[in-house]
């Protein structure tokens, strides 16, 4: 079956329970959208399960942003996979590169991470991307490469790649609308990350572009080959642009 290039929203620290309510509540109003099939909304943890129902009933997908790699103990502050897996959150992000540079979250913590919550059975969208430096070197492929390899280290058993989708997201183009990033560019970025796992793990997996798409730019990204669906941040805290970039993507199938 044809299925329509995925849209993920990630909400990162915006908007309180009321606002992310209010945000639903007029999404699903929106009755020139087709459907939900294809659209994943990541809130807050706090927001998450105020939105639960609304969303549930119609077929929109929820991930959380974020979790901690072990699955219950004396961990002050922090959610477990075990906990978002049994609440009925589906996905998670893991190693977006605001935790990384901001947070300083290192691979090996990201490596525990992915590998606990892909053990519970969560769907996993792992962030990858090069700095400018990286870029500016011309050594964005062996950076991608590393961030891949030090992530799925040691897991061994294959199925659990099931459940891995990967966000390519150059940290130099992320909130940046000057980036102007060449969306062939993205293109052949997620075509190497593609052909790496499947090279590794003979699997095909779903890569995704992120950085300031917006409806302006998302048909340019959305439409190419090896782009399964965008990571957006910006623009998706706005309804209105958030369902223009889902009507772009249910245009664009994922091949
Ligand atoms: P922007 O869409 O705001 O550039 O953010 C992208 C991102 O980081 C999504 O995870």
């Amino acid at each position: 079956m044809k299925k329509n290039k995925i849209v993920i929203a990630n909400w990162k620290m915006n908007k309180t329970v009321s606002e992310s309510q209010k945000f639903i509540s007029e999404l699903i109003n929106d009755r020139t959208l087709k459907n939900y099939k294809n659209v994943i909304i990541c809130p807050s943890f706090l927001s998450i399960m105020s939105i639960f129902t609304e969303c549930l009933k119609n077929n929109i997908k929820l991930g959380a942003q974020n979790c901690f790699y072990e699955d219950i103990g004396s961990f002050t502050g922090e959610v477990s996979p075990i906990m978002l897996k049994k609440s009925g959150i589906e996905y998670v992000i893991v190693g977006h590169s605001e935790r990384r540079i901001k947070l300083n979250e290192t691979p090996d913590i990201i490596n525990k991470k992915l590998f606990v919550a892909l053990k519970n059975k969560l769907k996993v969208i792992l962030c990858v991307g090069e700095t400018k430096t990286e870029k500016d070197c011309g050594t964005e492929k062996s950076a991608i490469l590393n961030q891949i390899n030090s992530a799925v280290c040691g897991l061994k058993e294959i199925d659990l790649l099931n459940n891995l989708m990967i966000a390519y997201e150059p940290v130099w183009a992320i909130g940046n609308t000057n980036a102007n990033v060449d969306p062939m560019y993205a293109e052949n970025m997620c075509a190497f990350i593609k052909d790496s796992i499947n090279i590794n793990f003979r699997k095909k997996i779903n890569v995704l572009y992120g950085g300031s798409l917006n409806s302006k730019n998302a048909e340019n990204f959305l439409k190419m080959e090896h782009i399964d669906g965008g990571l957006i941040g910006g623009a998706s805290l706005d309804v209105k642009e958030f369902s223009e970039i889902i009507k772009i993507s249910q245009n664009f199938y994922i091949s």
